[in-house]
């Protein structure tokens, strides 16, 4: 596939917003995933179309956006904020695009999202405080940024963190401190958590897993160890995961982040814990299962990219 063929990109739209309806939900993210990778103008206006239009799946609206944030859209940001204001939006999509508001961390959106601190959504509210806190971040001065992007260079899962990792603690005993501490800001708990990531070792994944299951302030806090779970891929998380997922209890995007994690660690007993959701009351729980199954297949497959979408 190259960046420049129309044929091709016309072909990953049309799927993305299938207007029949048809189109099995795994194949919509893998082509949004193929668009997120050409990253071009043109995909990324695509990405825009199919976010505009979606109304049935709670779930493929929120990586919408998620990818909208990842490919730091300046063109998105009008479609991001209306998504923030509108009290009607599916929960996980307007958190989404208020950390996708982050991401692309220009200045002028902070008034924007300081209206929404104090917001009845937690979700929501929990992430524009996180959002605020790293535009200021972004456009501190030089000295920090410099130290900002050295750190970006340490991320080896290129995504964009909504916090840098904590660097002045050093130890594995003081990060799950500072994680831990519920009445610490959760600016300062992210901080821990992606050094933890980082960190990446046994001992690391066990202080996450605590978090995960212990943490009693926020949901958002929580579904991000879902999520970096997800990029770490380690065995030792699916204890915690396999909990949180059959927790009933917890909210729906903690749930959705532990089935897709566990879609990617990808080891076999994974398969019979994913298929036993596939009827689960919540939506987003279901078709999560069905996109972590297919990332499941992908990781055992000898596909070399997950964003080739299978015949
Ligand atoms: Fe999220
Ligand atoms: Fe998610």
């Amino acid at each position: 596939m190259t960046a420049g063929n129309p044929s091709t990109l016309s072909e990953l739209e049309k799927i993305l917003i299938d207007e029949t309806g048809a189109i099995p939900l795994y194949k919509r993210y893998r082509a949004l995933f193929s668009l997120k990778g050409l990253g071009t103008k043109e995909a990324i206006q695509s990405i825009i179309k199919a976010t505009e239009k979606e109304n049935r799946s709670e779930l493929f609206k929120h990586e919408l956006a998620y990818c909208l944030g990842q490919l730091q859209s300046k063109e998105a940001v009008p479609l991001l904020l209306k998504l923030i204001a509108d009290p009607n939006e599916f929960v996980m999509v307007r958190h989404e695009a208020a950390e996708a508001i982050g991401a692309i961390s220009d200045k002028d959106n902070m008034q924007f999202l300081g209206q929404y601190l104090k917001d009845p959504c937690q979700e929501l509210a929990d992430t524009c405080f996180l959002a605020i806190k790293k535009i200021e971040y972004e456009n501190s001065s030089q000295d920090i940024k410099e130290s900002n992007d050295k750190q970006k260079h340490q991320n080896i899962y290129g995504s964009i963190d909504p916090t840098p990792p904590e660097m002045e603690a050093n130890s594995i005993e003081e990060l799950e401190k500072k994680l831990l501490n519920e009445s610490l800001c959760l600016w300062d708990r992210y901080k821990a958590m992606f050094r933890l990531r980082d960190i990446g070792t046994d001992e690391a994944v066990r202080v996450l897993s605590t978090a995960l299951l212990t943490d009693k302030t926020s949901a958002l806090f929580r579904h991000e160890i879902g999520f970096i779970f997800g990029e770490l891929q380690h065995p030792l998380s699916v204890p915690a995961l396999q909990q949180a997922l059959a927790d009933t209890q917890e909210a729906p995007m903690v749930r959705h982040e532990a089935a897709e994690a566990l879609g990617s660690i990808a080891s076999v007993d994974i398969i019979d814990i994913l298929e036993s959701y596939l009827q689960d009351e919540a939506d987003v729980i279901r078709e999560s299962c069905v996109v972590a199954l297919d990332m499941y297949n992908h990781q055992n497959s000898d596909e070399f990219q997950y964003a080739i979408i299978p015949q």
